[in-house]
């Protein structure tokens, strides 16, 4: 009799019948390779593009029920960390494991804000930069450039090394991110203001002008703060993918940052924040929204915005965020756009191919509408999402480090290419038509 905790499976190429081992819902693939049909069989493995079904790691930083909607960080849901804490407190969660006590929290404050500074030659670096150089482009290769400031970056088993590289990407972060904001308008670069708190340092970073002290509007810093909160993890997404993998390979936390900021640019990933808002222009006005679902269920592109590989629900981050546009557009005057999302969520929510395929509004689709109002550009949107998201890049990758089980990640693959070929002469070859796809 198998025990109740195992998987029985009968290989019907040779009739025989393997008990797997089933632990937190998952069998290892590993003992997958037991199941061959000879000794010259490798074993079988899993076949699993883009790992939709495949635990890589365990994990104790975020949780996510994708079918109800949940997203938790290390046990705290995420609408009460957006209602009652910094995004430093949450950051500081995401990496200790625990909220920081009175002490703790003025310690880290304190140390993250003594690392706002950059080196003077990242000015000469990112002056290097077309003035349309997109800000995301200017950040990933600002993050590389920082491992030739800091070569000590490479000893990442030196755990005091580490914790010292992660208080500077996320102290430096904001500052490298206004740069390039500044950089893009061809304003000179403002320094950080160690009296401010993190999101206002940011906004004085962005927004100073000629004013001897800039003041943060209080109520956009704390919109802003919670808007990082929401974005400052989501486990092992894209990006926090990219980190792991790159991290596997032992390489410094500036150019593994730099690869998971990378992944984060793309549109489907945190690049929908900037694609959200090109539809609603393209859209242009409610009444057209019909007629712009009608083009998509048809197959011509996306909802950008819409659907999530994990939540099958909607975002528990969008709703916040949906929630935070209120305050942002009582200080800053209500975004047109606001009206067309409504209305398309609304259209989509009570459509049949939106609903049999569990299509809801993910963190992106209200993201962009709370950035414009501030005044940011859409091109900065996916920036950002980089600053907090930082935060959890580095909590996944000291997990990763940490973790006796991980090692350099490699994935395998189902070989369709040729047998062994006979090699022609270049002389001798006739062309040979090829398709690109
Ligand atoms: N609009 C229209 N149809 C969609 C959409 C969408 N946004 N998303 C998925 N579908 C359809 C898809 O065509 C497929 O239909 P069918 O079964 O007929 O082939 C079905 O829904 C299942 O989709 P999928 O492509 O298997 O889903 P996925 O898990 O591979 O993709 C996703 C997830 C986020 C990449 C995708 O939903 C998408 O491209 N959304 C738009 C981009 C976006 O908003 N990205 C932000 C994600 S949240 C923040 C972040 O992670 O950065």
């Amino acid at each position: 009799m198998a025990s109740s905790n195992t998987l029985t499976v009968i290989d019907n190429r040779t009739a025989t019948r393997y008990e797997l081992p089933i632990e937190n819902g998952t069998i290892r693939a590993m003992d997958l390779r037991k199941i061959r049909t000879d000794s010259d069989d490798l074993g079988l493995m899993i076949y699993d593009p883009a790992y939709v079904n495949t635990a890589s790691c365990r994990s104790s930083i975020t949780f996510i029920d994708g079918e109800r909607g949940i997203l938790r960080y290390r046990g705290y849901p995420i609408e009460t960390l957006a209602q009652h804490c910094t995004f430093l407190e949450v950051a500081y969660l995401l990496l200790f494991g625990d909220l920081p006590t009175p002490d703790d929290l003025k310690n880290w404050v304190s140390e993250i804000t003594y690392h706002t500074m950059l080196h003077e030659t990242t000015k000469k670096f990112m002056e290097g930069f077309r003035h349309d150089a997109h800000p995301m482009a200017m950040l990933v290769s600002t993050v590389a450039a920082l491992s030739t400031v800091y070569p000590k970056a490479r000893e990442i088993h030196d755990p005091a090394n580490r914790l010292q590289q992660i208080k500077r990407l996320i102290g430096k972060m904001p500052s490298i991110a206004a740069m390039s904001y500044r950089h893009s308008l061809g304003f000179p670069y403002v320094y950080p203001d160690n009296d401010l708190s993190y999101p206002e340092n940011f906004m004085n970073m962005l927004w100073k002008m000629v004013e001897p002290k800039y003041v943060a509007n209080p109520v956009i810093a704390r919109a802003l703060d919670i808007l990082f909160i929401l974005h400052a993890d989501h486990e092992q997404n894209c990006s926090a993918n990219a980190m792991r993998s790159v991290g596997s390979a032992r390489t410094d936390p500036y150019l593994t940052t730099a690869a998971a900021a990378a992944a984060l640019a793309g549109p489907l990933h945190g690049g929908a924040n900037e694609a959200v808002i090109e539809m609603l222009d393209e859209i242009g006005s409610k009444e057209n929204v019909p007629t712009y679902v009608k083009k998509i269920k048809e197959g011509h592109g996306k909802l950008m915005g819409f659907g999530h590989r994990v939540y099958k629900n909607y975002d528990p981050r969008a709703n916040i965020i949906k929630r935070t546009a209120e305050n942002v557009f009582a200080a800053t005057g209500r975004n047109p756009k606001l009206d067309i999302a409504l209305e398309l969520e609304r259209i989509v929510l009570e459509d049949e191919y939106f609903i049999t395929r569990k299509l809801y509004p993910n963190v992106d689709f209200y993201s962009g509408i709370i950035y414009q109002a501030m005044g940011f550009k859409p091109e900065m949107f996916t920036v950002l999402f980089a600053i907090p998201r930082t935060a959890g890049w580095l909590a996944q990758w000291q997990e990763m480090l940490t973790d006796p089980e991980q090692k350099i990640s490699r994935p395998r693959q189902v070989y369709t290419g040729h047998e062994l070929r006979q090699f022609v002469p270049v002389e001798k070859r006739v062309p040979v038509l090829h398709t690109t796809g």
